[in-house]
């Protein structure tokens, strides 16, 4: 097999906790096994704009602890033209690169797929994202500290939400898949949550909330995927349908900041290292992902399928919620 000489990584589409750290395995198992590799500043923004830097083992120093991303990330349209994508292919191919880890989520693995099928750049993707969508691997780099920071505020919540006896409607990210908020809402005892995939009624829990009420139950946690309604509506829903004082607050961005947990850490440490070892075999058009603990390889265009497994374990999950907040 033709020894591949030269790689390049980059972040693309929304950050995630542990980018960093993928970034760090990356760089430093190429050069490990003798492979050059150049970051790529703001994705496949920085592709077409040519913002290209050598990387060195002390270029991935102390980052390992901090969130974000230290080579930037942005959302391309440019790179969905083809126009677009023969200015990246260029790029890499003027300075000999042949092989691309992509750290990002779905939207990020479709670009690849038509760059790497296009112009034969030897492209590994790696799961990057707190919403846990792709298809192909346990976990996505990113999704752990997620929960945990949306837990950490859940918890802060609840203080106050018992002090006031209150409802409180918390609104968690996720796109249109309901893996943060099910997570938080177990964890941090929620008493319901609204989710994509999983059905709600709400117009029995108001019934609940006012039931729980005449038997002692006065405050209430819900938690809303931001797949399903903002917080703010289904704020003024149980307000109309109850006619109780309720508040809400949307967690937002603050879900995506923040130190990577000890997990991110080391599965982002893991599948760096294994997609480095993917493009030295002469893989490509792949994702690696972490399944029951072993990194394996699945066809890019597999991972933006949808996730019956995950979907099933999430409505498991959800049951379970709902027996134990009564
Ligand atoms: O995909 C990650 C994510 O944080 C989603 O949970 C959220 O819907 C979206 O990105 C927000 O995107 P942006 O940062 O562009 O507002």
């Amino acid at each position: 097999m033709k020894k591949i000489n030269r790689i390049a990584v980059l972040c693309s589409g929304g950050d995630a906790p542990g980018m960093n750290a993928a970034v760090r395995s990356v760089v430093r198992y190429a050069l490990y096994l003798g492979i050059e590799v150049y970051g790529v500043l703001r994705g496949y923004q920085g592709l077409i704009e040519d913002d290209f830097v050598k990387m060195s083992l002390r270029s991935v120093s102390n980052i390992i602890n901090r969130g974000g991303t230290i080579l930037k990330t942005a959302r391309c349209k440019e790179f969905t033209t083809k126009a677009g994508r023969k200015k990246a292919a260029y790029n890499l191919k003027k300075r000999d690169i042949e092989g691309m880890v992509v750290l990002g989520g779905n939207g990020s693995f479709k670009g690849a797929q038509i760059l790497a099928s296009e112009f034969g750049i030897k492209i590994i993707g790696v799961p990057c994202t707190i919403d846990n969508d792709i298809t192909g691997s346990d976990m996505s780099i990113g999704s752990d500290t997620a929960v945990n920071t949306a837990l950490d505020a859940i918890d802060k919540i609840r203080d106050t939400v018992t002090s006031m006896e209150r409802i409180y409607v918390v609104e968690v990210m996720g796109r249109k898949e309901g893996y943060i908020a099910i997570r938080v809402g177990l964890g941090g005892g929620a008493e319901d949550i609204l989710v994509p995939h999983t059905e709600y009624d709400i117009e029995r829990m108001c019934d609940d909330i006012k039931k729980g009420r005449k038997k002692g139950k006065i405050s209430w946690i819900i938690v809303v995927s931001e797949g399903v309604a903002t917080a703010k509506d289904v704020e003024e829903l149980i307000h109309e349908m109850t006619g109780y004082e309720v508040r809400s607050v949307t967690l937002g961005h603050i879900q995506r900041g923040g130190s990577p947990t000890a997990y991110d850490r080391i599965l982002a440490s893991r599948l760096g290292a294994a997609a480095v070892e993917a493009i030295a075999r002469g893989n490509s058009n792949k994702m690696v992902g972490m399944c029951a603990n072993k990194a394996v390889l699945t066809p890019l265009s597999y991972a933006s399928k949808h996730c019956k497994e995950k979907v099933a374990l999430d409505k498991e999950l959800y049951r379970l919620t709902k027996i134990l907040s009564t």
